[in-house]
């Protein structure tokens, strides 16, 4: 890709359909449907990440990573909506790329038949690539199964073997993007947290190639630039598809210089997306 790098990044767009099968009772699933009823089905809108379509063609966007959470349930009517916005995004020129949230395999079935890989476009899920002269993404898989009302991921030393090979063949002079779901730290209530995330951020601090560490499941908006204890900027885009404070993130990248906008939309059908914070971030 030559020319200038503008991504979009959103996260935990929650897609929901309300699911009334029976034989949910057994499952996980009756939990989220139950949530969705009461609560979730109002807070997080189907209809809010489509109010981004033009504003991405206006803003000159070439790249939407979306970090996860794309469903609710990991129902398959909810990756049904979430296939119809990436093609849409997909029909206006732009490249996507998404990771796995926790609630993108959220039963146990989801988890076996590997669901969100199932659902997605396979060109959605390349999880190394080169972006730009100057830049290499990396999108991490944190997701696992975990019982009733956890909301964990697990950063596995498999998945930190993987991680580190992965960088190490990254071509130097590189900077590095690195997605995931989940933040490193744990700051968070334990049943929300990364397993692992001390061992991630220690990894973090041998590869000071990672300029950018971008994650959601907080669903709270977050800019942090850590370099000066030898970690990422870190960037949580916040939930895109929340009623009341949804938001994502613009990054324009070049060679020595990044411009991170934020945008939020008060508005439960997104009509007005406004940029309410903006921060430079210069490097080497
Ligand atoms: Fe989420
Ligand atoms: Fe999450």
């Amino acid at each position: 890709m030559k020319g200038p790098i503008r991504i979009a990044h959103i996260s935990d767009l929650h897609f929901s359909k309300i699911c009334l099968n029976p034989f949910q009772i057994f499952s996980k699933r009756i939990l989220g449907n139950a949530n969705l009823l009461l609560k979730r089905g109002r807070i997080y809108l189907n209809e809010k990440p489509f109010s981004l379509l033009d504003l991405f063609i206006e803003k000159g966007v070439t790249d939407v990573f979306i970090s996860g959470d794309l469903t609710t349930t990991s129902q398959k009517s909810e990756y049904k909506l979430a296939r119809k916005f990436i093609a849409k995004l997909q029909e206006k020129g732009l490249r996507v790329t998404a990771i796995p949230g926790n609630h993108d395999h959220y039963t146990s079935g989801a988890v076996r038949r590997r669901a969100f890989y199932q659902e997605m476009p396979k060109e959605v899920c390349n999880s190394s690539f080169a972006l730009g002269d100057h830049f290499w993404v990396v999108a991490l898989d944190t997701s696992m199964y975990t019982p009733f009302v956890d909301a964990t991921g697990d950063f596995t030393v498999e998945i930190e073997k993987q991680l580190r090979k992965t960088l190490r063949e990254i071509p130097a002079g590189k900077k590095v993007l690195l997605v995931n779901h989940f933040p490193f730290f744990n700051n968070d209530k334990h049943k929300r947290r990364l397993i692992g995330g001390d061992r991630l951020a220690k990894l973090l601090r041998t590869f000071p190639n990672v300029l950018f560490y971008l994650h959601g499941h907080t669903h709270r908006r977050t800019i942090a630039d850590l370099r000066a204890d030898s970690l990422p900027i870190v960037l949580d885009s916040g939930s895109v598809s929340h009623a009341h404070h949804g938001s994502w993130n613009l990054i324009d990248l070049s060679k020595s210089k990044a411009l991170v906008e934020v945008f939020e939309s008060k508005d439960r059908h997104g009509n007005n997306w406004t940029c309410v914070q903006k921060e430079t971030f210069s490097y080497e």
